[in-house]
């Protein structure tokens, strides 16, 4: 949790420039309203990000923090072996998973961002002066409205923190949409019950479509905590001064909780993805002298608790680094 994201430091520098000008008394107050609203889980009857302000408070107190889930995401995706050339980020705002898709594959050649939301684009499009990838700096922006995507085709298909401002007919149809356009798609949401429960619906229709779980999950069976837990993540987020005046907070981070399911379509894994994880990590581990205890989701569909002792070796030195969302060692 504490891995620093490839590119934080670049998108922070190029957020710090961008807001620039901005008045930061107007920022806070807009954050303040943001928060609140990102609070409750009604579905959005008009653009959340509603003027060039909440876009820029968006940027400077969000931004950060879905860059970072957004990277854990992309990084373990990128551990199952998949290398696309092309992103579709479908409601991608200001541009988070472009950054952390360019940050975690390598490969990609194009990048795409559709939103309904002009001052979402053009903002991202300004972050792109300091984009630390040649892709990324290539990066297309363009408005779209859920419902009347392009028809565009990717690699893959990100769907970023998006879900929670739809209703459920609009969230099934726009994962139906990722599907149609994506060989890989995946999808991320607050780590909340309600993100989880979105998530479960998006890897129930993943599965019903044929489609091979990347993860977080091991395995294709019901989810262990569906009755009693919630599945999700933690990535940490170091704050900037400004990020810090402008959300008046005091910590220099903070843990952004996720959750998230990725899915390949048929005939990808073949090609394509290495082996299934051995197990996911999905609580911070317990490191004691002489041992690590973990709580891992099996890929026999169980959940409970693993221990690794110095007797392993080398798979207790690897024990020692794991951390809540990595594989098992
Ligand atoms: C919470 S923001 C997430 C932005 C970005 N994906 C991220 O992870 O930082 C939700 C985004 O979804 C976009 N969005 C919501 N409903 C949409 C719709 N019906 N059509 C297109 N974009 C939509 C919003 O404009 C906003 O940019």
């Amino acid at each position: 949790m504490s891995r620093t994201p490839t590119y934080a430091a670049e998108l922070r520098a190029a957020l710090s420039r961008a807001m620039r000008g901005v008045d930061e008394r107007e920022l806070a107050r807009v954050t303040e309203v943001l928060v609140a609203r990102y609070r409750s889980v009604k579905p959005a009857s008009s653009p959340i990000l509603a003027s060039g302000v909440h876009v820029a408070a968006y940027a400077a107190y969000r931004m950060p923090a879905t860059h970072a889930a957004l990277s854990r995401v992309l990084e373990a995706v990128a551990d199952r072996g998949v290398a696309p050339r092309s992103l579709l980020d479908l409601g991608g705002g200001t541009g988070a998973a472009a950054w952390a898709a360019a940050g975690a594959f390598p490969s990609l050649e194009s990048l795409t961002v559709l939103d309904q939301v002009e001052a979402a684009l053009a903002l991202g499009r300004d972050l792109l002066a300091d984009a630390p990838s040649p892709a990324l700096a290539n990066a297309t922006f363009r408005r779209a409205v859920a419902g009347a995507w392009p028809d565009d085709q990717a690699d893959l298909v990100t769907v970023s923190y998006v879900l929670s401002e739809l209703d459920e007919h609009q969230q099934d149809a726009l994962v139906r949409d990722a599907m149609r356009r994506g060989r890989v798609v995946v999808v991320a949401e607050p780590g909340t019950p309600d993100g989880y429960g979105r998530v479960i619906r998006v890897r129930t229709a993943l599965l019903a479509a044929g489609w091979t779980l990347l993860g977080p999950c091991p395995h294709e069976a019901e989810c262990p905590l569906l009755h009693s837990d919630w599945c999700h993540f933690a990535a940490r987020v170091s704050r900037s001064a400004e990020h810090r005046r402008i959300k008046g907070a005091e910590l220099s981070y903070e843990d952004e909780k996720f959750s998230w399911v990725a899915g390949a379509a048929p005939g990808v894994l073949d090609s394509q993805v290495t082996q299934a994880t051995p197990g996911r990590i999905i609580r911070h581990p317990l490191k004691r002298k002489g041992l690590v205890e973990f709580q891992v989701c099996r890929t026999d569909g169980t959940a409970g608790r693993e221990v690794v002792s110095k007797k392993a070796g080398e798979r207790y030195r690897k024990a020692r680094d794991a951390e809540w969302g990595d594989t098992l060692p």
